[in-house]
């Protein structure tokens, strides 16, 4: 059987990319439209508006990312599970940023490296599903996949796949990233001082005075470059920031992908980084086709039950020439596995001679239902897999280049844990995420400070 899928993955290789060329292999977790002509007809508009972003940024990101593999940045990808419509709101969306760019810098502080921020966001509108039909009551109607699909309320109505759900798709990727741009632009002047931040947490955990340690040690980072080395604030106030999300929706993304003048290649231009996810990253399978014929950097997430045969085969797919910062793998075994599993995938990629960029989601093998029946994740376990995808890495002499996590800037009740010690009867205060739970504020800040402490003692 696997000499067998080595000989697809080869003939299929060889068989010319075109950007329809995905639409021959088997697509998983793709909507069914009633109405097949309508959705041709929005995709035709989708691929005539104008694009989210420009190959020059996608070239910087893959630059970036080939740092990454040289093991002299580091990533923080991190946002929403899924992205909502009503959610694109200016307060949201500066939260969320505000949050990113204060982990990235209490990061910068424990890597001592630069870090590469990479939003999920404006474009994380699409959700895989277990299962394609919901039984509520006796009724049985389409799962809910994201608004780039459908609507989450239980009504036929709402859960009917409707195809001009990707132009307003497009719409609120577009007026999120328009917002971020201008916010990253000089809008975040109180980001450099972190005497601002809301540290009200450490109160409640035995760590307070280091936290509070660090966050005036980036301060003074902050100050020394402004005062002594002369770097002007509008400078160091102009942030870089990438956008991902999962590319599930092919036709969404067939749509926005583009030639450019001058350059050689097709363009993603609708998110900097899309990934594939674990359901839809079958070597033989749409996805992968897809994806295998872009210039941006791709990830893939890559889980427990991935084979030695599968990472090379993804490999060989999507990064045939081995291109530096072209291919990042999210490995999200879960902090029980990750110990019996992480070490094998690293020695197949290192002793087929490959690289790839390791990035661990320490969010989607940890996910678990309470007695309740509400889903939630444990701040201790995602705490785990993270320290020990660090010395597991170190240990296999490889370079864990960054983390991938689920959150959001709101004080929102999801995930239990952290130095607050929410618990189960917490979740009901303010659960708010149609699909999986997210760190809040609290959380996500102090992940990054335990980390940042983490990674500044291996050195
Ligand atoms: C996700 O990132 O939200 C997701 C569905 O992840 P995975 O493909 O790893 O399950
Ligand atoms: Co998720």
């Amino acid at each position: 059987m696997i000499p067998c899928m080595f000989v697809l993955a080869e003939v299929s290789a060889q068989t010319p990319w075109t950007l329809e060329s995905w639409q021959t292999r088997p697509a998983l977790q793709q909507p069914t439209y009633e109405n097949p002509a309508e959705l041709r007809a929005v995709v035709e508009q989708l691929a005539a508006l104008p694009p989210l972003l420009t190959s020059y940024e996608v070239i910087q990101l893959r630059e970036q990312l080939a740092e990454v593999e040289a093991g002299r940045r580091f990533i923080l990808q991190g946002g929403d599970c899924a992205e909502s419509f009503a959610d694109c709101q200016g307060a949201l969306i500066a939260s969320k940023l505000k949050i990113l760019l204060q982990m990235s810098l209490v990061l910068v502080q424990g890597s001592k490296r630069p870090v590469t921020r990479i939003a999920r966001i404006a474009g994380q509108y699409a959700k895989p599903r277990s299962e394609d039909m919901e039984t509520r009551n006796g009724v049985t109607l389409p799962s809910y996949r994201g608004d780039l699909i459908n609507r989450p309320a239980f009504t036929p109505e709402d859960r009917r796949p409707d195809p001009t759900l990707l132009l307003r798709a497009y719409e609120r990727a577009g007026l999120t990233l328009n917002f971020l741009r201008s916010l990253a632009k000089g809008g975040f002047a109180d980001l450099h001082h972190p005497e601002y931040w809301d540290l009200s947490f450490a109160r409640h955990s035995p760590m307070e005075a280091e936290f509070h340690h660090m966050a005036s040690g980036i301060g003074e980072a902050v100050r020394f470059m402004e005062n002594i080395l002369g770097i002007r604030a509008s400078e160091i106030e102009r942030v870089d920031l990438f956008t991902s999300h999962e590319g599930l929706h092919l036709w969404y993304e067939q749509a926005q992908t583009r030639r450019v003048p001058r350059r050689e290649g097709w363009f993603n231009l609708s998110t900097h980084l899309p990934w594939i996810g674990f359901r839809t990253a079958q070597v033989d399978g749409a996805h992968v086709e897809f994806f295998r014929g872009i210039e941006n950097p791709v990830g893939v997430k890559v889980g427990a039950s991935a084979s030695e045969e599968m990472l090379l085969a993804l490999i060989d797919k999507l990064n045939p020439q081995g291109r530096p910062g072209k291919l990042v793998f999210i490995h999200r075994l879960g902090n029980r596995k990750i110990a019996e599993h992480l070490p094998r995938l690293i020695r197949t990629v290192r002793n087929a001679g490959k690289r790839v960029i390791w990035v661990c989601d320490p969010m989607h093998g940890n996910t678990f239902m309470t007695p309740d029946g509400i889903k939630t994740r444990d701040f201790g376990e995602i705490l785990s897999e993270l320290e020990q995808a660090f010395d597991i890495h170190a240990a296999e002499g490889s370079y864990l280049g960054g983390v991938h996590i689920e959150l959001t800037g709101e004080n929102v009740t999801e995930c239990v844990g952290g130095a607050r010690g929410l618990t189960a009867s917490d979740l009901h205060r303010a659960y708010r995420s149609e699909v999986d739970p997210r760190l809040n504020y609290e959380q996500a800040l102090e992940m990054a400070m335990l980390l940042a402490r983490k990674m500044a003692r291996a050195g």
